[in-house]
């Protein structure tokens, strides 16, 4: 069964690669089925990492979130979670170097916060924060119709 994530192209991607990780990301197979490009609120980087919260990077996270446009992509695929997880590579890039160096953070990122994308860690996560970026109307639909 087809599944969906979300993905983010977060503002430290440069704009050559951004088209790359969208080539890359129609070339695997994944349709992306909801798109937007924004520059988040303060309010929605909080909300949208509060899992995060209390971690001691939070604050330069929030900023780093807010500080120039985020490229947001619901992906449909099978598997889909875990194929974009793989496809990012560790959160930090000087461990996606060593065990994943074709991963786009091995590629593209500066260092672990800077680390050019994002994506669900599970089903569910992928769920809410869908709805968080997208509003409701995605899931089943969507779901049923690719
Ligand atoms: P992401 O996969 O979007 O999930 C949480 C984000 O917090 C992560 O990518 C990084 O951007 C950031 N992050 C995670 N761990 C650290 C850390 N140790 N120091 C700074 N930033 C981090």
């Amino acid at each position: 069964p087809k599944q969906q994530t979300l993905a983010v192209i977060k503002p430290d991607a440069t704009d050559e690669q951004r088209v790359k990780i969208l080539e890359e990301i129609y070339g695997r197979g994944f349709s992306v089925t909801q798109l937007k490009e924004t520059v988040l609120s303060r309010e929605m980087a909080e909300e949208f990492y509060k899992e995060h919260r209390e971690k001691p990077f939070f604050s330069q996270l929030v900023e780093f979130m807010c500080r120039g446009p985020c490229m947001m992509l619901v992906l449909t695929k099978e598997n889909a979670v875990e194929e974009w997880r793989a496809m990012m590579g560790p959160t930090d890039p000087d461990k996606a170097k060593e065990t994943s160096p074709q991963s786009l953070r091995a590629r593209f990122a500066a260092d672990i916060l800077h680390n050019s994308v994002h994506g669900s860690s599970d089903e569910q996560h992928a769920e809410e924060k869908i709805s968080f970026i997208f509003g409701d109307i995605s899931t089943d639909a969507e779901l049923a119709n690719n």
